[in-house]
């Protein structure tokens, strides 16, 4: 199977889809690997590494016309479609619950999609889990950015000028990202308090060393481990309980999520206004909208001396780790699509049909 890797073209984008361990790795599985040249620049990966690694590089501006498939971060744009061949297979984050035109261009395209967020979260699919990998980098990058902006130390210092109490963090949410973000801020020497709408995650939360708050919301969990939409009541009582707890919280960070849905409205802007200035809240949820009423994605704001980080793709923000998951994320799935480098596509098998978002073959009349 011939694949190719091209340079990013989404704002803010820059991770890449592969990188030179897994183009060596997958070379030497029958693969043969074409990487567009610059594709892994702005993640540290130059391109005479890529060459060294084995891939073939070509200018962006080369047809697609001779790859089997192509393997990339993010959504393709409608020009990039446009260059793609019937039966082309894909692979990347693209946004199948959200982005019907998209998934309705490359069906109409005759390209056979698969979207790294629709991979079933089963054991096997482990390795090719990439909404957890991803996840994982936001959750720590979180934290840094918050105690980058807080003018308060995270940990406890015992000092001959006297003891600094340590910094106080709330996380609300304690999916993948949020669970990253407690390990992360309990590092730190922060003292953690955290929420989620889950109860099974309380004890996660406490194999952490944090604390579980106690908001009296008790969500459902679906199949899949994901947590059902609050009604409006549920919802109202969650941010009524917040708002009386959120000023003993020096950072907040939050990550809560629906599959699909915007973010949840977890802090409405009274909670923000009864914060003590200096306060800051990371929203990891932005992508999606956000959890906080006075979020503005894409962008960092202060309402009432509270910082409100809201930026988007925060996984992009350390891209060399980000890619270095991801890339073994895309492998995996390219041996699972491809094994031996032969495309051989089993739509019975449970990975192959659930990531597949478009171009699946239709059944013959029987
Ligand atoms: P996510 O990104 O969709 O959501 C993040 C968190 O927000 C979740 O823990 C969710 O319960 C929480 N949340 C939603 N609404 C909320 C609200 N109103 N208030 C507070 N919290 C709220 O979820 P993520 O992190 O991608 O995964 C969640 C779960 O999926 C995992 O904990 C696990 O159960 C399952 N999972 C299973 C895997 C596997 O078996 N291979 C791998 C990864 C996740």
């Amino acid at each position: 199977m011939r694949v190719r890797v091209p340079r990013e073209s989404g704002p803010g984008e820059h991770r890449v889809a592969l990188t030179p361990e897994t183009v060596k790795k997958l070379g030497s599985r029958g693969f043969e690997i074409v990487v567009e040249r610059g594709a892994g620049v702005t993640a540290g990966f130059p391109d005479d590494v890529y060459d060294d690694a084995g891939a073939q590089l070509v200018e962006r501006s080369e047809s697609v016309g001779d790859a089997d498939g192509i393997v990339r971060v993010g959504a393709p744009s409608p020009e990039d479609v446009e260059a793609m061949h019937e039966g082309l297979v894909l692979v990347g984050f693209l946004q199948p619950l959200t982005d019907d035109e998209g998934v309705a261009r490359l069906r109409d395209r005759g390209v056979v999609a698969f979207a790294m967020e629709s991979i079933p979260r089963i054991t096997r699919a482990q390795s090719m889990d990439a909404l957890s990998s991803q996840a994982t980098v936001a959750g720590y990058k979180g934290v840094l950015l918050a105690a980058d902006r807080s003018p308060k130390l995270f940990p406890m210092m015992m000092t001959a000028a006297g003891t600094i109490a340590p910094a106080r963090v709330l996380v609300l949410g304690a999916g993948v990202a949020g669970l990253q973000a407690i390990a992360t801020a309990r590092r730190l020497g922060a003292v953690v308090s955290a929420f989620d709408v889950r109860p099974a995650v309380a004890e996660q939360v406490e194999s952490l060393g944090a604390t579980f708050l106690d908001l009296g919301v008790r969500g459902e969990e679906t199949e899949g481990g994901y947590a059902r939409e609050l009604s409006p009541e549920q919802q109202s009582e969650q941010q009524h309980a917040l708002e009386a707890r959120i000023p003993d919280f020096d950072i907040v960070i939050t990550t809560a999520a629906i599959p699909g849905r915007p973010a949840p409205r977890l802090i409405p802007a009274g909670a923000v206004e009864s914060m003590r200035p200096g306060s800051v809240i990371v929203d990891l949820a932005a992508d999606t909208g956000g959890n906080c009423e006075l979020t503005s994605p894409g962008h960092e704001v202060t309402h009432a001396g509270v910082t409100i980080v809201g930026f988007t793709n925060v996984p992009s923000l350390m891209p060399q780790d980000a890619s270095r998951l991801y890339a073994r994320n895309v492998a995996a799935l390219l041996e699972h699509l491809a094994p031996g480098g032969a495309l051989e596509l089993d739509f019975s098998d449970e990975i192959t049909s659930g990531a597949c978002v478009a171009g699946r073959p239709t059944e013959a009349p029987a």
